[in-house]
């Protein structure tokens, strides 16, 4: 017997698989994230701005999580959509994104504070090494998914970011910039 493995959609990053789990981070949980205070608030809580599906794994030493993270287009002020970012809870565990549609950027850090961004494209291959903390950034005008795979064992850890990356990535003057920041 060959069994049918949980599948993904290249096209839009949705799983074809039973046991889905989905978490929609909307603008109310991003407190502290975007520059422009002002332009935040003036943005309804509820507003998603990303969703992230994962199937169900066993959970263990040398497991994996699959997922794929959905960032929505738009600007706060003018600062592109992106997701929290972080560091992993155990700091040495890497983790590896593909880009599957729509345009961005990958944002890493080590823990020194040096930034550096990567293109996010549908086919690229991202290898987030150990101790850098990473981040999403939508800059294009469609949903910008891309699918990750990482140890169960990593966590999270947002705490250390709470001064935000080194960079942040803005449209001015029609064009996408992105700009170094003392503490986020
Ligand atoms: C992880 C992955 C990824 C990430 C999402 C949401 O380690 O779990 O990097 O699934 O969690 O893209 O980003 P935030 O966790 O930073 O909100
Ligand atoms: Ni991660």
């Amino acid at each position: 017997p060959v069994i049918v493995p949980p599948g993904v959609a290249f096209l839009n990053g949705h799983f074809t698989a039973e046991n889905i789990i989905t978490k929609t981070t909307r603008s109310g949980d991003l407190v502290g994230v975007f520059q422009d205070d002002a332009a935040w608030r003036a943005l309804p809580a509820d507003t998603p701005i990303y969703q992230v599906e994962m199937l169900q794994s066993p959970q263990g030493e040398g497991e994996l999580f699959v997922g794929t993270t959905h960032l929505n287009p738009g600007r706060v002020g003018d600062e592109f959509y992106m997701t929290r970012g972080h560091f992993h809870q155990r700091r040495e565990q890497g983790e590896v994104y593909f880009g599957l549609r729509g345009s961005g950027l990958l944002l890493l850090q080590s823990e020194q504070g040096e930034a550096r961004l990567e293109q996010v494209s549908p086919g690229s291959v991202h290898i987030i090494p150990g101790n850098t903390a990473h981040r999403l950034i939508n800059t294009g005008s469609e949903v910008l998914s891309a699918l990750a795979v990482w140890p169960t064992i990593a966590g999270h850890d947002y705490a250390s970011l709470a001064q935000g990356f080194k960079q942040r990535v803005f449209l001015r003057e029609g064009k996408i910039q992105a700009k170094e920041v003392q503490n986020g």
